[in-house]
C-alpha cells in the first residue's frame, strides 16, 4: 500500500495539486492524452520527439509546458490539438478521441472549440486588425455584420478596439500578439493553445499579454495550455509540466514555480 501513490498513473497522478479530490469526475476532464509517441525521420535521422507522454488537463485549468529547446513541447501541443498526427497513443478532448475523427471533422472541431496563439503572429498583412480577427468567423459562415461585431468585442477584450482599422505593419509586436489573441478567442473556444505567446516580447508587454490570457481563463473559464521558456509566465499558471528529451520529467505547482522565480530561475 505504501507504494500506491507513486504508482498512480495519469489522470490521477497529475490531478493531485489541488489537493481536493482523490478521484476525478470525468466531466471535469477536458484533455486526456495517454501514451503518446511521435518519431520524426529525416535524412536517416530518427528523432523521438514524444516518448510515452500522458497528460490530463481539467476544465478551467491553465497549464504551462516548459523544457529545453527541441525537447518536444511544440510537438506535444500539436499532438494534443490534433494539428499533427501521432504514431501511437490516444488524445481525447471532452471525451472524444481525436485520432478517430476524419480530417474534416477535426478541422471543424478545431475551428469551433479551439483557439491558437503562436509566437509568429500569422496575421494576414493586407487585412486590418478587425478583418484578421473576424476571419475564422467568416470562414465558418457567420454573417459579416455579426462577425464584425464579435471581432470588435474580441478586440475590446485585448484593449485594441481603437486599432481595429490598423494593418499588422502599423502595430507593435505586443499589439500584433494581442490581435492574434483576439482572433483566437473570437469563437469563444473552450481550449486555448499557446506556443510561447510572450517569447518575442519585452517583459512589460509579456506581462500585459499574460494579464489578458489569465483574465480569459478566470472570467471566461477557458482552459489554457501554454508552452513557455519563462518561469515568470509559468508561475502565473496553475501548474507546470516539465519536459526533457521527449518525456514528461516532472510537474511543479504554482507555488513551486513562484519559488523558482524568487530564486532567479536558477532551479530550472
Ligand atoms: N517536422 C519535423 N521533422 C523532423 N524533426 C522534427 C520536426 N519537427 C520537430 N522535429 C524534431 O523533434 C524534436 C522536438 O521538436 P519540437 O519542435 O517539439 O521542440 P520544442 O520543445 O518545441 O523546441 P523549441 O523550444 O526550440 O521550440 C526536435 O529534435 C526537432 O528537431
Ligand atoms: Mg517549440
Amino acid at each position: 500500500m505504501v507504494g500506491f501513490a507513486t504508482e498512480l498513473t495519469p489522470p490521477f497522478a497529475t490531478l493531485g495539486y489541488h489537493g481536493r479530490m482523490a478521484v476525478t469526475d470525468p466531466a471535469e476532464i477536458v484533455i486526456q492524452a495517454d501514451g503518446l509517441h511521435k518519431t520524426y525521420e529525416t535524412g536517416g535521422v530518427r528523432t523521438h520527439a514524444l516518448i510515452d507522454v500522458s497528460i490530463t488537463v481539467r476544465k478551467g485549468e491553465m497549464v504551462a509546458i516548459m523544457g529545453p529547446s527541441g525537447c518536444g513541447k511544440t510537438t506535444l501541443l500539436n499532438a494534443l490539438s490534433g494539428l499533427d498526427d501521432i504514431d501511437s497513443g490516444t488524445v481525447r478532448i471532452n471525451g472524444t478521441e481525436l485520432n478517430r475523427m476524419g480530417d474534416d471533422r477535426k478541422t471543424e472541431f478545431r475551428a469551433k472549440d479551439m483557439g491558437f496563439i503562436f509566437q509568429t503572429y500569422n496575421l494576414l498583412p493586407v487585412l486590418t486588425a478587425a478583418e484578421n480577427v473576424e476571419l475564422p468567423l467568416i470562414v465558418s459562415g457567420t454573417k459579416p455584420k455579426i462577425a464584425r461585431e464579435r471581432a470588435l468585442e474580441a478586440l475590446d477584450r485585448v484593449h485594441l478596439r481603437d486599432r481595429a482599422g490598423s494593418r499588422p505593419n502599423q502595430l507593435s509586436g505586443g499589439q500584433r500578439q494581442r490581435v492574434t489573441i483576439a482572433r483566437s478567442i473570437v469563437n469563444k473556444p473552450a481550449i486555448m493553445w499557446a506556443d510561447e505567446p510572450t517569447g518575442a516580447l519585452d517583459s512589460r508587454t509579456a506581462n500585459e499579454i499574460m494579464d489578458v490570457i489569465q483574465d480569459l481563463n478566470k472570467v471566461a473559464g477557458q482552459t489554457v495550455v501554454m508552452v513557455t521558456h519563462d518561469p515568470k509566465v509559468a508561475a502565473r499558471c496553475h501548474r507546470t509540466i516539465h519536459m526533457a528529451d521527449g518525456e514528461i520529467v516532472k510537474e511543479s505547482s504554482r507555488d513551486e514555480m513562484k519559488a523558482v522565480v524568487a530564486a532567479g530561475g536558477a532551479a530550472l
